[in-house]
């Protein structure tokens, strides 16, 4: 293998204009010359690969295909020392940050020159969609150093659901601690950051321009770049954290109190939309069933635990059929028939008595739960989880899927988790459970991808309450 003798320090300098280390880019920093933006990623591979080789040290990880891939470039590894990389950088942000940025345009070349050189990519990731505050510090997409979510749970409780105007004030309230949170508990400051992530859309706007406003002036502030990211394409990625690798094509399936969407995963940020909810979204019906039960909101865990007791063959729901596309869903039908069932039982008294109850438990709400309820509950949940899971292995067959990744804070429902076992052929990824509700650790992750593709927002960031992830 061909090539230059370099010292680690080059590399691990070169290395640290790739993390943005705000700092004059060091003499004698390696640059490839010779290749065609079509040779870039073999011969960035080589070059990596070969400064392995010749330096002789141990730089840590470097991944095989490094190596492979300077065999395979073969003669194409030329190598000079100098600046002639210089002019990948964009004069938005200045610095090594800059020149980083512009070399991390190449997916690959990012990510190898950092691993040689041993360093993470931090990024923070930050979310307020909703009606949760959240910002996560992740290392390289993948590593967790800390999620701090701030619910406004008890703030919303009593109206039975998320109201805009409160969500907006409960997000003004919390993110600078929750931000600050986040970065003390990562043992990382400002300084140590890559890039900081923000939740665009969709969502609520009042919410959404919170996370968007506040990530704008950090970045503006410390000359950071800005990464906008899809909450939904967010969720998606929060497997990513569980260590697992994704094959594709995959099917992605979102399921939370706003969305339910079928996604084939055509390759690592590419979507292609299967399916989605006609009407209310899955954790919105479980909601919905919950609040007409005179359960407390959200009615999701509720239903799930109650559906332990319950017998799932007891009420027979059907299934709904689309017509046009069969990868969508409906749950307005079957809302409406724990509806009907409510009126032709006697439950007045059981709801009322639930309803009445101040914070209870869920033993104190098991208590209060006949045990013709409790069935109805693991009916219910029972065809929910039909529905999603027929249409996911149908899409997966569709799209020659071996992975299906669920996610959305419906992704915590037992039932689910555990029928998606019992399906044999089809690989299901989901999310831990406190990386399955909304979080910004699944921000960061999927900002990381993008940081690697040099897709970065400016100051002219819009929020979407729409955003649509694919169509
Ligand atoms: O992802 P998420 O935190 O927020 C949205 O983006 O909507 O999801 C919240 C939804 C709620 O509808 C909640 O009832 C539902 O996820 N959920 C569950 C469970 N845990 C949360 N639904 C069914 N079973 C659960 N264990
Ligand atoms: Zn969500």
């Amino acid at each position: 293998m061909g090539g230059e003798v370099w010292a680690e320090e080059d590399v691990v300098a070169f290395a640290g204009a790739f993390a943005g280390a705000d700092e004059a880019l060091p003499v004698g920093f390696l640059g490839v010359q010779g290749f065609q933006q079509e040779d870039f990623d073999f011969g960035t591979l080589g070059v990596i690969a070969a400064a392995v080789e010749a330096g002789g040290k141990d730089f840590g990880v470097v991944e095989d295909e490094a190596i492979a891939g300077a065999e395979e470039a073969g003669e194409v590894l030329e190598v000079i020392v100098g600046e002639g990389l210089r002019g990948f950088g964009d004069d938005q942000h200045a610095g090594g940050g800059a020149v980083g940025q512009g070399f991390l345009g190449d997916e690959v070349f990012g990510k190898l020159i950092m691993e040689v050189g041993n360093l993470q990519t931090l990024i923070l990731g930050i979310e307020s969609s909703c009606d949760e505050t959240a910002a996560a510090v992740v290392a390289d997409g993948r590593v967790v150093l800390s999620s701090v979510v701030a619910s406004q749970l008890d703030v919303h409780a009593r109206y039975g659901g998320v109201v805009p105007e409160l969500a907006s004030r409960e997000h003004l309230r919390a993110i600078t601690p929750v931000v600050r949170e986040a970065l003390r508990k990562a043992n990382a400051g400002l300084e140590d950051l890559a890039a900081i992530a923000v939740t665009s859309g969709p969502g609520l706007v009042g919410s959404l321009l919170v996370g968007v406003t506040y990530a704008k002036a950090l970045c503006f502030a410390r000359k950071l770049p800005l990464i906008a990211v899809n909450h939904v394409e967010g969720h998606i990625h929060s497997v990513l954290m569980q260590g697992e690798e994704i094959a594709f094509p995959a099917v992605a399936l979102v399921v939370s109190g706003g969305h339910t969407h079928l996604f084939e995963v055509v390759e690592a940020g590419v979507y292609r939309l299967l399916g989605k909810t006609r009407d209310d979204a899955a954790g919105e019906a479980f909601d919905k069933v919950g609040k007409l039960l005179g359960f407390p909101y959200p009615g999701g865990p509720v239903i799930d635990r109650m559906a332990g007791y319950g017998d799932a063959r007891a009420v027979k729901f059907t299934f709904s059929k689309m017509s046009g596309n069969a990868l969508d869903f409906s749950f307005s039908g079957i809302k409406t028939a724990v509806l009907r069932w409510t009126e032709t039982h006697d439950v007045k008294a059981e709801i009322a008595a639930r309803r009445g109850m101040v914070n209870p438990g869920f033993e104190e709400l098991l208590e209060k739960t006949p045990q013709a309820t409790r069935d109805l509950a693991a009916s219910f949940q029972f065809t929910v989880i039909e529905e999603l899971l027929r249409r996911a292995v149908i899409a997966a067959e569709r799209v020659g899927a071996e992975t299906v990744v669920v996610a959305g804070g419906v992704a915590c429902n037992s039932g689910l988790r555990a029928a998606a076992a019992r399906r044999n052929g089809l690989r299901f990824l989901f999310p831990s459970l406190s990386l399955s509700t909304d979080n910004a650790a699944m921000i960061a992750a999927a900002a990381f991808v993008k940081f690697g593709r040099g897709e970065f927002a400016g100051m002219d960031l819009r929020v979407k309450a729409g955003l649509a992830l694919a169509v």
